[in-house]
């Protein structure tokens, strides 16, 4: 297939060479070109300008940080002149609402839209094992499973438009959930001079263990969160748009609400863009 990828971060990078070297055609626009060049190296092209992508293909996949950025690069005259028989897979992770208001948007101008966000990081874009969610109809799923397949072993059609963005957000709130709580239990057991080894055996083997736990221990326990999979700015924005949308049920939301002014802390000490579990600077500092 020939694809055009707008966004070239962290994951959109991965998903990028993922895409190309399983023998898609993959053209890329990202804001800053100087981060998209090092892709042409496996054979990727590089434009500058995202409606140069979009007239390449007729499939236009996002992975930008949030709905303004999808705004900013997408919903612009020039960007929207094209978009006329081209269908838009939307895989960052934004709110329900947002991806339907970007679907009435993008249907606006003749083209076609459907969500497809991911759970995995920057390992499972590489080997193909993402989570695939489509949020879309049906005709949708089956006409682009050649490009969910890439990314993922068993993509999901979760249900229409807006249904895997709320899906995702479901998911990312047990992120900020097992983060923060492994991070409390561990700090404690530092404190109180309890061995980290003897904390962690028993944990392991029983029903509270969460993979998550032991993913991030050596980053906790070296305080080391250079080289992020996920960002701490994007997991606070996950948090909020998972507030926003659950206050629009009858959910009672305090142990997120929590955890909110943690990463805002967190990113008030320079680690936004840090791997997220450096909310343990906040939670638990160094002594
Ligand atoms: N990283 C993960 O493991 C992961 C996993 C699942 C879902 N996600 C979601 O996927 C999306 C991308 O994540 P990421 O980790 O790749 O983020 P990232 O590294 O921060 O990349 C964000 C991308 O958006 C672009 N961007 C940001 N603001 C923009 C603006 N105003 N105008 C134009 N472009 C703009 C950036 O361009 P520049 O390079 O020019 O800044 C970059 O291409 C997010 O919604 C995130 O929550 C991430």
């Amino acid at each position: 297939m020939t694809l055009a990828l707008l966004g070239t971060g962290l994951l959109g990078r991965a998903i990028a060479e993922r895409l190309q070297s399983v023998g898609h055609s993959v053209t890329v626009y990202n804001r800053t070109t100087s981060k998209a060049l090092p892709l042409q190296a496996c054979g990727i092209t590089v434009v500058t300008r995202p409606e140069q992508a979009i007239a390449q293909t007729d499939c236009v996949v996002l992975m930008l940080a949030d709905a303004a950025a999808i705004r900013a690069v997408l919903l612009t005259p020039a960007s929207l002149a094209v978009l006329r028989g081209k269908t838009v897979i939307q895989m960052g992770t934004i709110a329900q609402e947002e991806s339907l208001a970007l679907q009435a948007e993008i249907e606006r101008v003749g083209g076609s839209y459907c969500e497809a966000p991911v759970l995995g990081s920057l390992a499972e874009a590489q080997t193909g094992t993402l989570f695939v969610m489509v949020g879309g109809t049906e005709g949708q799923f089956v006409q682009w499973n050649p490009l969910f397949r890439s990314l993922s072993r068993e993509p999901r059609l979760i249900g229409s438009v807006g249904k895997a963005a709320s899906l995702k957000l479901a998911l990312n709130q047990l992120i900020a959930a097992e983060i923060s709580a492994f991070a409390l239990s561990l700090g404690l057991v530092q404190r109180a001079g309890v061995p980290v080894d003897t904390f962690m055996a028993i944990l392991r083997e029983s029903a509270l263990f969460a993979p998550a736990f032991e993913k991030k221990l050596p980053r906790l326990l070296t305080r080391d969160y250079q080289h992020p999979n996920f960002s701490t700015r994007h997991l606070l924005k996950d948090v909020e748009l998972f507030l926003k949308e659950a206050s629009g049920y009858e959910l009672t939301t305090s142990s997120l609400e929590g955890i909110r002014p943690v990463l805002e802390r967190t990113i008030a000490q320079g680690l936004g863009e840090a791997d997220y579990s450096a909310i343990f600077e906040v939670v638990n500092p160094t002594p």
